[in-house]
């Protein structure tokens, strides 16, 4: 990938008549895929103009590239008063979410516009897939080919690509965010050396690895009802919950349940009785929310809860040969995170997709967690939209990034 972005790199540089003719030949060579260059973009559309700009903050929009071809969303933060003195901070999205989730509710109580108050370079992150993402250099959504990735490539390319991005922007290292599928992709993508070098510390909300005692009855419904295969095999790519084959899925899944129309309950079902979301928010965070993925993506989500592994996505016997050399799909290893990351989790004692068993399991395994935080009446979405999530979570957040641990 370096060699490629070399390439590139020099390109664009030289794009100016006098190396034209000398660099085409080149940049055909060097750059056979993809122009691996991130770039700062103008969106009208974007986070930057839809959420923070108006809340009277600064903020800079970028486009970077993964290796696969994919435009990630990236946005930078900053106040109007006063300069950011204390390291970059990226926040990193769960499932079927954007980086807007850290910026949705106002300015005193979402953690984005809390950490630049309290002088971090906020960067916010938001995978492929996500609306506030850039696309496919070759492919369009409509494509199946767009659809076709998982959750490994969200830890082998997405975070990867945007920590890199960040740290090459800023020459710091950086205080890290997660929230639920963010936490599980960074906890996987931490067992490498390479990125778990450009992290100082790492805060995770709803931190999830293995899924052992998922109690949500959405998740279970549709991991037990092999719905991931059902529909992988009928064709459907991506998983939209409002159009026609995201509204199948629902009905299903209301229909086990017993409640006729249980769409507008839809939230709590999946995540738990979340207590503090401020319910008059809830159609404003609709327009935001649930945003479309993979149903490989989903796929494997079903598959971590049917085995309770930590693991690769799992292409069945034969296939899995193929791609691991070995019939089953290799575990990612909480081990090899270094003992010398600090880590804090914050979980919630009414959390249906991070139990309290599985966040004890994951504590058990995880080299170095320096501090936990459970909010016994927490269900698993107030831990980012939650009215009382400053003083219960991010406060205490705040003060494991500052303090010297
Ligand atoms: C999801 O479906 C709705 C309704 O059909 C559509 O308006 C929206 O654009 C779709 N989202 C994506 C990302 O395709
Ligand atoms: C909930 O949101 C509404 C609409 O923005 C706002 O008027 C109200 O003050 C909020 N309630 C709380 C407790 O913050």
């Amino acid at each position: 990938m370096a060699t490629l972005a070399e390439g590139c790199l020099h390109f664009v540089v030289c794009t100016w008549w006098a190396c034209v003719h000398m660099l085409v030949l080149a940049s055909v060579v060097h750059c056979a895929s993809v122009p691996l260059v991130a770039q700062p973009v103008s969106n009208l559309n974007g986070i930057c103009t839809l959420l923070v700009q108006s809340r009277g903050y600064n903020c800079q929009e970028f486009k970077v590239p993964t290796a696969d071809g994919f435009w990630l969303g990236v946005q930078r933060i900053s106040s109007r008063k006063f300069r950011a003195s204390k390291g970059p901070a990226f926040l990193y999205h769960g499932l079927m979410q954007g980086g807007d989730i850290w910026v949705l509710n106002a300015a005193e109580e979402a953690l984005g516009f809390l950490l630049v108050d309290n002088g971090y370079d906020v960067w916010l992150g938001s995978s492929r897939s996500s609306k506030f993402s850039y696309g496919h250099i070759s492919f369009q959504r409509s494509d199946p080919e767009f659809w076709n990735w998982d959750w490994d490539d969200l830890v082998s390319q997405d975070l990867p690509s945007m920590l890199r991005f960040v740290h090459l922007q800023t020459n710091q290292l950086i205080y890290f965010v997660g929230y639920s599928q963010g936490t599980m992709t960074a906890f996987a993508a931490f067992t490498q050396n390479e990125v778990a070098g450009l992290i100082k510390k790492a805060a995770m909300l709803s931190p999830i690895a293995y899924l052992n005692h998922v109690t949500s009855p959405v998740a279970s419904i549709v991991s037990w009802l092999f719905l991931d295969k059902v529909l992988l095999v009928a064709g459907v790519h991506q998983f939209n919950i409002s159009d026609a084959g995201g509204k199948q899925v629902v009905n299903a899944v209301c229909q086990k349940l017993k409640k006729p129309d249980c769409y507008s309950e839809l939230l709590s079902l999946v995540t738990g009785p979340n207590c503090c979301i401020n319910k008059s928010l809830i159609s404003f965070y609709d327009k935001f929310e649930l945003q479309t993925t993979s149903m490989r993506n989903l796929a494997q989500m079903a598959q971590l809860l049917r085995t309770g592994r930590f693991g690769k996505f799992d292409y069945g016997w034969f296939r899995n040969l193929g791609h691991y050399g070995d019939f089953f799909p290799p575990a990612y290893q909480l081990s090899n995170i270094p003992r010398s990351m600090p880590i804090m989790l914050a979980h919630g004692g009414q959390d249906q997709l991070a139990d309290e068993m599985d966040v004890r399991h994951l504590m058990l395994e995880l080299p170095s967690v320096t501090q936990v935080l459970f909010v016994p009446q927490y269900a698993h979405g107030d831990f980012v939209l939650g009215l009382s999530a400053r003083t219960l979570v991010y406060d205490k957040l705040l003060l494991f990034f500052a303090n010297a641990l």
